[in-house]
């Protein structure tokens, strides 16, 4: 654990130190949960987006992109259950003063199973070497057996409970498991309380006239109510999709976990509208490829799980998360639910528009159910950034610290060196960036030595680094680093442009979701 939370700390400090993540108003000492992205920062989060875009937009046919106000009318918060059902179940400890969720109370504690899980399956394979089978070993090792039933069994009945609104059965559970207040140690809780996270803003200029407004807490409502507008300018057949990013936000009681759980942050949403009987299996259809479309960013196998869910939001008839292996063990990364014609329903009703769709073939209209793909742009970044970061052992018993960046979202692609700042060399450099930086964002970097330059580079996730030395004067001829191996190759300066392209092309990496 410590060593879980030495990590985090340096994912935290490398992420300012190297200009992606600052916190927000640092010179007013912070605001609790809002962070603002940097110079590296806003590079590699609209890169993501756009691999995300691509990935959903360009790639299907049948997606379309849309981008909606944030500001929207008061209704549709009604309409589509926020007003009274977009609750946290908060409790205070009386003697810390600390506010909490009470879900994720339980959770962590569930997620220590999890990791004595984790544990007794890493002293085993050391024990049993290659005869090890894991599978087996999860089925019939007791003691793991029993953390995972008493795992299943808290979080079923947390749901249960939630489900029912039997907040009073919510904190007895706390005090059976005698869960501490994590800050203090005291078990002195108060009883469980729901509270609202929309935030509430005011749209007009005198009092009286004032309409109460609320920043959207998702994307998803923009899209359901274009849903016709769409359709019909597009002239779009079911099934389509609609797709965006934006901000959202949240007044989130447990603001922790850097930019993992944020106040202000920002979604890539996607509504699939189907026919109502075939949900089920485009539920199955959208969990793999959005998985495909993780795998393909190679961030390890390993670090993903799904997540079927017990308890269902108001408007879910299935619902799965995508788990990422974060420095603080697994947590949600994704949402993929199945909606039903819950909102264009209730939206119907609200606002007493039609929002059905005339099926030519049946001649009928109908209203579509949705099936949503919802992931956090904040939490991707997490997922990259933390599993990036490594500290290596070099052969030289020195270490390096190193940001293996997928090349493909890397902020700068390569760094240009000049050996020396003397005999022409700096000119030549500065000649490659210039032509350099049509197609990549590129960096001339002449300070320090160029092991240090190397180094620096490496930290800042850059997957190559080129260097100009007397011989290119000579030849026009570089070396060229590369940022994971180390290894260096001499190449000429008018080959660059197809090898770094090979490296950061979009297009072959999305071409692995096939
Ligand atoms: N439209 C469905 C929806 O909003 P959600 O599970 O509440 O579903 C979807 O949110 C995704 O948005 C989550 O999987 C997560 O990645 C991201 N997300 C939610 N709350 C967040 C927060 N406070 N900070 C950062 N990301 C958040």
């Amino acid at each position: 654990m410590a060593n879980q939370e030495d990590k985090f700390k340096k994912v935290i400090s490398h992420a300012k130190e190297y200009g992606y993540v600052f916190q927000s108003s640092e010179i007013y000492d912070g605001l609790s949960a809002v962070y603002d992205y940097g110079q590296n920062g806003a590079e590699l989060k609209k890169n993501i987006r756009e691999y995300w875009w691509k990935a959903m937009v360009q790639l299907n046919d049948n997606i379309v992109g849309l981008d909606s106000a944030i500001f929207m009318h008061p209704t549709i918060w009604k309409a589509s259950g926020h007003v009274d059902a977009f609750n946290d179940p908060l409790i205070d400890n009386k003697d810390s003063n600390k506010r909490y969720r009470a879900d994720v109370l339980i959770e962590d504690y569930v997620g220590k199973l999890d990791s004595k899980i984790e544990k007794e399956v890493k002293k085993a394979a050391k024990r049993f070497g290659d005869k090890f089978d894991k599978e087996q070993f999860l089925a019939t090792n007791q003691r793991v057996v029993d953390y995972k039933e008493q795992g299943d069994s808290i979080l079923k009945r947390m749901g249960q409970s939630l489900e029912k609104e039997d907040l009073a059965d919510v904190k007895a559970l706390i005090e059976e498991l005698d869960i501490a207040c994590p800050m203090s140690g005291s078990k002195n809780w108060t009883d469980v309380k729901q509270f609202n996270l929309m935030f509430g803003t005011k749209l007009g200029a005198s009092a009286e006239s004032a309409m109460d407004l609320y920043l959207r807490p998702e994307t998803a409502q923009g899209i359901f109510v274009n849903f016709l507008n769409v359709q019909k300018s597009g002239r779009m057949k079911i099934p389509f999709g609609i797709a965006q990013t934006g901000k959202a936000f949240r007044n989130e009681i447990v603001a922790r976990q850097f930019i993992f759980r944020m106040r202000e942050f920002e979604q890539m949403e996607m509504q699939f509208f189907i026919q109502p009987g075939t949900q089920k299996e485009w539920y199955d259809t959208w969990k793999e490829k959005r998985m495909k479309w993780h795998l393909s960013l190679g961030l390890g196998q390993d670090n993903y799980r799904f997540h079927d869910h017990d308890k269902l939001a108001h408007y879910a008839d299935a619902a799965a998360d995508i788990e990422f292996r974060f420095p603080f063990g697994f947590k949600e990364l994704e949402g993929i639910h199945s909606r039903t014609d819950f909102d264009l329903g209730s939206h119907e009703k609200f606002s007493g528009k039609k929002l059905q769709y005339f099926d030519h073939e049946t001649n009928k209209n109908y209203v579509p159910y949705v099936l949503e793909t919802s992931i956090g742009l904040d939490r991707m970044f997490l997922a990259v950034f933390a599993t990036s970061l490594q500290e290596e052992e070099l052969e030289n018993g020195s270490t390096r610290t190193v940001l293996k960046l997928p090349a493909v979202l890397a902020p700068t692609k390569a760094a240009i060196l000049p050996l020396i700042k003397k005999d022409g060399l700096p000119d030549v450099a500065r000649a490659i960036v210039k032509d350099l930086k049509w197609d990549f964002n590129v960096t001339y970097d002449e300070k320090d030595a160029v092991g240090r330059r190397y180094r620096r580079q490496d930290a800042n996730g850059t997957p190559f680094c080129i260097t100009v030395d007397h011989q290119t004067l000579e030849d026009q001829t570089v070396t060229i680093r590369h940022r994971d191996s180390m290894e260096q190759e001499r190449v000429a300066i008018s080959d660059l442009k197809r090898i770094i392209h090979e490296a950061v092309d979009m297009k072959t990496w999305l071409k692995k979701m096939d």
